[in-house]
């Protein structure tokens, strides 16, 4: 058994891939346990209301301050016991304390082939709007560990993507999600979940 607490912020088209899977038996003996936003009305609520997936939302605005907000967030993530805490389309920088706690059982999904376009300030559509500025040819996507930094934990996974001419942000950030991003975070669960990745010296090694 494999439970995971997927922490999310959006859309939701990142955990809809690991539902769908699980819905199709992709992904045997995994389950989602909760989905905890930090963002009222984040779409990605509503997938997991459509799946029976328990969904909570930890509002920074509800506590007095950051250290009552990380507390509670602990709190209900703690509630569930998650044996992997799954960050898809989570746009809060983990606290420290629950990256602790839950060393080397977070993974993210993001959007560029680290360590390009890459850490503090390049989220969402940002990234790929560098992408196009900086004019690559390839980018992808990367499904890493969480280390209190950020996007510098141990990768996981990883697939390029090409970037086509006439291509905006907007179209890239779809190809970048159909072709990899979607692919790569279930696949990740289920590698965890066969406990074939490995951690050497901080390089992950993926068991045959
Ligand atoms: C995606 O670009 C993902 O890579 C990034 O957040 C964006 C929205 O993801 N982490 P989702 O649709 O909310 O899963």
């Amino acid at each position: 058994m494999l439970k995971l607490a997927v922490l999310v912020s959006g859309g939701g088209s990142n955990l809809q891939a690991i539902i769908d899977q699980i819905e199709q038996k992709k992904l045997p003996g995994v389950t989602i346990e909760v989905v905890i936003s930090n963002v009222a009305g984040a779409y990605a609520l509503e997938r997991a209301k459509q799946h029976n997936i328990p969904a909570e939302t930890v509002l920074k605005k509800d506590y007095v301050n950051r250290e009552l907000f990380e507390e509670a967030l602990l709190d209900r993530i703690n509630h569930y016991q998650p044996d992997l805490i799954v960050l898809a389309g989570c746009l809060l920088i983990l606290p420290e304390r629950i990256v602790k706690q839950y060393h080397n059982r977070i993974i993210n999904i993001h959007p560029s082939l680290i360590p390009a376009f890459c850490g503090s300030g390049y989220y969402g559509l940002k990234v790929h709007e560098a992408v196009l500025a900086r004019g690559v040819k390839v980018t992808g996507a990367t499904v890493h560990f969480v280390d209190e930094g950020t996007d510098t934990g141990p990768i996981i996974l990883q697939k390029a993507v090409k970037v086509e001419d006439g291509d905006t942000a907007e179209i890239l950030q779809r190809r970048v999600m159909e072709q990899a991003e979607w692919e790569l975070l279930p696949e990740a669960v289920r590698l965890i979940a066969e406990k074939r990745v490995v951690l050497e010296n901080n390089i992950v090694r993926i068991m045959n």
